[in-house]
């Protein structure tokens, strides 16, 4: 069977020769124009004049869209259409499209926007949490509070009280490939849309919206994305609707790719965080009441927001039973970039709380970090989370062991103290940090997908599915599922580009459930057509349908056995349907968000880390050494794929972490806009011992193949380098260092200096 096997990524040679083709690659009809944006200049007020004579009469340029000449304005939110295509009047952020330029290339579109002539009128803007709060600026009327038993009243019974508050920067997707669409007109009023989405269908919907058609005139395809990380689940709706509005207008095809510089301006963010915390505590470290508070800048509009700052809520245990608990979130709005999706989306916000409690409380004790964790890891005595749902599943207890045994956790941490009693200047630190991340969407209706499957008469198989490829390795994970129902190997299945023509009504690929939903409509396809062609055969052979084996390529009917082209063959003469479509829904999901409480879950995604760093104490510079991963991705549905994604996704989240700092200046204008400014891992950040292992046991629960979700959870074990340049800096000095993230160089030099306090 091909399901389990280590195969490379489908387009793994595609990707290194440049031959896969992304949306900017296709080569484009003859007329097509290019589009870009004019952006705004200031973070908040009203555009008083705008004079585009020279944008108009600039070379190349055919056609210039404002809201003057666009009436209705589209909107382009993913949730309350807060979001006009272009703003004005009213100003709402800087970088905030105001005008859009068609023009016969890419470069004369760009050089025309920068001759508008914009005079405005500025307000004060909102930029930070502290002046939101200070407006009472927000998302909601006030802040969302979820709760269980009395967690004032057990802190202060608790022999022990920590309080403190943490600083969690954003992140910039920086996906390889930037925003990008092409909308080619068709007959009518039909519209193609080429699209770098993580989410077709909410594409097709909003130009169809903005076209005033309905949703069948507009067929969206994605073939794949150079990565999304989220930041294409919304953020893509602008280029889309631009470019299909310019295509409307001029009918020419149009298409649109943002610079880097303007991708960094224009589109949203990861949620920077506050957060608050207030600890009662046993003298072993056990919680017996905790207080949090969630401050997360939203942006100027709402798109994902609610359902990001839920989830950090719903991710505010982690691995811990907290008896008493209490999770008050506040969703500011703020003359920023729209926040939106990444990786996570918010849980590794709320995770990062309760793992820096932990820190904070081991430190308070001079006990060891993994050991106060745990004590305080659900068990058989606490195994309900905050929002009601029992932890069934619960893999952490054998993922540590194995993990402190592998990693040789004991002695190193021995070394590192040794090192550091000898060496004044260098000083190392060891962190560890678990991960329980929830797999489902919250939007429980989200939790659906659909497949379609044609075996054509020479027995070659067409796949198709609602899910997107971003580089995660989904559409050779479900090809392989397809391959193993069927029995032939993989390259007899054709994997296709994503298309709202074949299949409707899908749900962004996200929430690491790509491969649990998509895989599973897939494989109930492929059975149907499976079980025809079995029925056939038994027929003709007079056997058992269910007797019939698919296997090597090769079907045995009795004591028969023909090649599956054969077989297809022999079924498509008999005049037997070989299409069929396969759809699937999550079970056992009931969630109440209002009140936080219910199954938003179908199960939990696990792993453990355990991180090295030395930091250098007089510049505050600081490196990982090395790193050990234990995670859980069940039965695997192809472990290559999965060490991939894992080793990624910790890379990712520890860059979040520590060099991955966003500026923007009192004005309002993001600093950091560019590789220049803003430092993402490179290959040599990676750690110089990398050791990634999977945690095979199957999914309790029955996913494809008793697989687990893997493109977030892993995110979150970056957490374990954070909490290692927290025990370098303690070595410092007695006083608990209260690290704030991103842990940059200048981070980590403050740090020490109230760790010497
Ligand atoms: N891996 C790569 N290479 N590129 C990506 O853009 N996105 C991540 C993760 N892994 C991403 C990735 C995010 S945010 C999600 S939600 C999942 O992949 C989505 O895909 P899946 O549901 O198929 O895991
Ligand atoms: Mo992933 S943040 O759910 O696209």
């Amino acid at each position: 069977m091909s399901v389990a096997k280590p195969l490379p990524h489908d387009s793994a040679r595609g990707h290194v020769t440049g031959a896969a083709r992304y949306v900017d690659d296709i080569p484009v009809p003859v007329g097509c124009l290019h589009l870009a944006f004019g952006l705004s200049e200031i973070a908040h007020g009203r555009v008083t004049e705008m004079d585009l004579s020279a944008v108009k009469s600039a070379p190349g340029v055919r056609l210039v869209l404002s809201p003057d000449n666009l009436i209705p304005m589209p909107d382009c939110s993913p949730s309350i259409h807060d979001e006009p295509l272009l703003g004005g009047p009213e100003v709402k952020y800087l970088g905030q499209p105001l005008f859009i330029v068609a023009a016969t290339s890419h470069l004369a579109a760009r050089r025309a926007a920068r001759l508008a002539k914009v005079s405005y009128e500025k307000a004060p803007a909102i930029l930070t949490i502290d002046d939101a709060l200070a407006a009472n600026s927000r998302f909601e009327d006030g802040p969302r509070i979820w709760a269980r038993g009395d967690a004032e009243a057990a802190i202060a019974s608790a022999p022990n009280m920590l309080e403190g508050q943490l600083e969690i920067g954003g992140q910039e997707h920086f996906y390889l490939e930037g925003q990008a669409a092409m909308a080619l007109p068709q007959e009518g009023d039909d519209m193609l849309v080429h699209s770098s989405t993580q989410h077709p269908t909410e594409i097709q919907h909003k130009v169809a919206h903005a076209l005033e058609v309905p949703m069948h005139a507009v067929r969206v395809e994605t073939r794949r994305m150079g990565g999304g990380f989220g930041g294409k689940e919304s953020q893509g709706n602008a280029l889309a609707i631009a470019c299909a509005m310019a295509a409307r207008a001029t009918g020419q095809p149009c298409k649109m790719r943002y610079d880097r510089d303007d991708d960094m301006m224009i589109t949203g963010k990861r949620h920077d965080f506050r957060l608050g915390y207030r600890v009662g505590f046993d003298d072993d470290g056990r919680v017996q009441g905790i207080e949090f508070l969630h401050w997360a800048r939203c942006g100027w509009a709402q798109d994902l927001s609610l359902p990001v700052a839920d989830r950090a809520m719903l991710h505010a245990d982690n691995a811990y039973w907290l008896p008493h608990v209490r999770i008050e979130s506040h969703r500011m709005k703020t003359h920023t970039q729209s926040a939106t999706a990444f990786r996570g989306f918010g849980g590794p916000q709320g995770m990062i709380g309760v793992e820096r409690v932990m820190d904070h409380i081991a430190h308070h004790l001079g006990a060891d970090p993994v050991e106060v964790r745990q004590r305080n890891y659900y068990s058989s005595e606490g195994s309900t989370t905050p929002y009601g749902q029992t932890v069934e599943d619960f893999e952490l207890d054998g993922i540590t062991e194995a993990l402190l045994a592998s990693s040789e956790y004991a002695a190193r941490k021995q070394a590192v103290a040794d090192w550091n009693a000898k060496n004044p200047v260098l000083k190392k630190g060891i962190g560890f940090s678990p991960v329980k991340f929830g797999i489902s969407f919250t939007l429980t209706h989200l939790n659906q997908a659909g497949a379609l499957v044609h075996v054509y008469q020479d027995g070659s198989i067409h796949m198709n599915h609602g899910g997107t490829e971003m580089g995660q390795g989904l559409f050779q994970k479900v090809s392989q599922v397809a391959a193993s129902v069927f029995g032939v190997d993989p390259s007899v299945v054709k994997i296709t580009a994503t298309d709202t023509a074949k299949v409707p009504n899908t749900s962004a690929t996200a929430a690491s459930s790509g491969a649990d939903l998509n895989g599973m409509a897939v494989k109930i396809a492929c059975e149907t057509l499976r079980t025809r062609i079995a029925e056939h055969l038994s027929e003709i052979h007079q056997a058992d349908p269910a007797t019939v084996q698919f296997a090597d390529g090769q079907v045995r009917v009795g004591d028969r056995t023909i090649s599956f082209s054969d077989a297809a063959k022999s079924a498509y003469e008999a005049r037997i349907s070989l299409s069929a479509t396969g759809f699937y829904k999550t079970p056992k999901l009931a969630w109440d968000r209002i009140k936080g409480e219910g199954r938003p879950f179908f199960y939990f995604a696990y792993g453990a880390a355990v991180t090295e760093v030395v930091i250098d104490t007089l510049t505050g510079e600081n490196r990982i050494l090395r790193t050990d991963i234990l995670h859980d991705a069940g039965n695997s549905l192809n472990p290559a794929l999965d060490i991939g994604q894992v080793e990624g996704a910790y890379v990712q989240g520890a860059g979040w972490l520590t060099t991955e700092e966003l500026v923007w200046d009192n004005d309002g204008r993001l600093r950091t806009h560019a590789p220049s400014t803003y430092k993402i891992p490179a290959c040599s950040d990676r750690p110089d011992l990398f050791n990634v292992d999977l945690w095979n046991r199957e999914n309790r629960e029955e996913t494809i193949y008793r697989s687990k979700a893997v493109g977030e959870p892993p995110f979150m074990l970056g957490i374990s380098a954070f909490m290692a340049l927290s025990d370098a800096v303690s070595a410092c000095g007695d006083t608990y260092p209260d690290l704030q993230a991103p842990a940059t160089a200048e981070q980590v030099l403050a740090a020490i200096g109230r760790a010497q306090r």
